[in-house]
């Protein structure tokens, strides 16, 4: 997805290092191989195993020129050396083989085992969650992590459903959703927002992108560009307000932006371009998944020589 897109922004040269934190099936990874070939270096990971190996097979025509993991990105800083990448690529979500694969559990368009782990190492599963938060503690995913204006009716009846019998499965979950929220038109299913609310609580998604771009940040040479895939709002909220932050002339204190409480600092990064790059035309066409898609590139700056600061 975006690949043009991530290419232009990342500018992958012979010799450079390139760090992917969501190999998924590995095309963006392969991208970057071939246009940095000869030379160029590839550190990747997934929190999947199944994506790993997938995409240790894909790539294994550019053996010798990369390291891959399984490991969640929010840990690139722990084992890829500090300011030593030319890039960062993180493609934030569920991979097609994840969605497709009915015992996964992500999805309710085929029957599965309630699962949802990116990571499947991870003890909770989308089923204990389901079966045994509390009725306001749903409700709050729902509404937090899905936008889902119905949470806490939503969040009633799995409460009422659960009293009878364990919910199990993805289409047990869709049918007793379906039950409350009836499908109207041709608008999205009604669980949708349920399913991508149950998926982000699962695998702790927030958590991962705030330290995780922190962690991108820190492995990036000055000059180095991080490019954010994000697919919902509440992913590219995350990542404005970390750009922002460090795109800023002056920092504050008292956790209020007034301009009295503000101090002078160099930028730490910034945005290429200012605004979101969102897919093209024919892409969106191809791939109905990218409609939702924003790509946000950063640069890193080069540290100032000398900090200018008032007292
Ligand atoms: C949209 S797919 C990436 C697709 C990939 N760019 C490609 O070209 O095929 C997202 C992938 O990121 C992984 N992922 C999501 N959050 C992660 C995290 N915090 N750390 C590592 N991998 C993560 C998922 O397991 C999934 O395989």
């Amino acid at each position: 997805m975006l690949l043009a897109e991530v290419l232009q922004a990342l500018q992958p040269k012979s010799g450079g290092h390139y760090t992917d934190g969501t190999l998924g099936a590995a095309g963006h990874a392969a991208a970057i191989l071939e246009s940095s070939s000869p030379a160029g270096w590839l550190y990747g990971c997934d929190r999947d195993s199944a994506a790993v190996e997938a995409a240790r097979e894909r790539l294994g025509r550019f053996a010798g020129r990369f390291e891959l993991r399984q490991s969640n990105f929010s840990e690139l800083a722990d084992w890829i050396a500090p300011e030593s990448c030319d890039g960062v690529l993180l493609d934030l979500g569920v991979s097609s083989p994840q969605l497709d694969l009915a015992e996964r559990g992500f999805s309710f368009q085929q029957d599965g085992p309630l699962d949802m782990r990116m990571d499947r190492r991870q003890p909770l599963t989308a089923k204990d969650l389901v079966n045994s938060a509390s009725q306001e503690k749903l409700a709050e995913i729902f509404w937090e992590y899905g936008g889902e204006s119905q949470s806490r009716r939503v969040a009633r009846a799995i409460v009422a459903e659960r009293q009878n019998r364990v919910i199990q499965t993805t289409r047990q979950l869709a049918s007793v959703i379906e039950r409350v929220l009836p499908r109207h038109g041709k608008r999205a299913h009604p669980a949708t927002r349920v399913f991508q609310a149950l998926r982000i609580a699962v695998n702790d998604e927030i958590s991962s992108l705030k330290i995780g771009l922190e962690a991108a940040f820190r492995i990036l040479k000055p000059q180095g560009r991080l490019a954010v895939i994000t697919f919902h709002s509440l992913e590219d909220r995350v990542v404005k307000n970390f750009g922002r932050a460090r795109a800023r002339d002056y920092t504050f204190t008292g956790g209020v932006d007034v301009p009295e409480l503000r101090r002078p600092r160099a930028p730490e990064l910034k945005w290429c371009p200012r605004k979101a790059i969102t897919p093209g035309q024919a892409e969106m066409i191809e791939n109905p998944r990218s409609r939702s898609a924003q790509l946000r590139v950063m640069e890193k700056m080069s540290a100032p020589s000398k900090v200018t600061g008032s007292r």
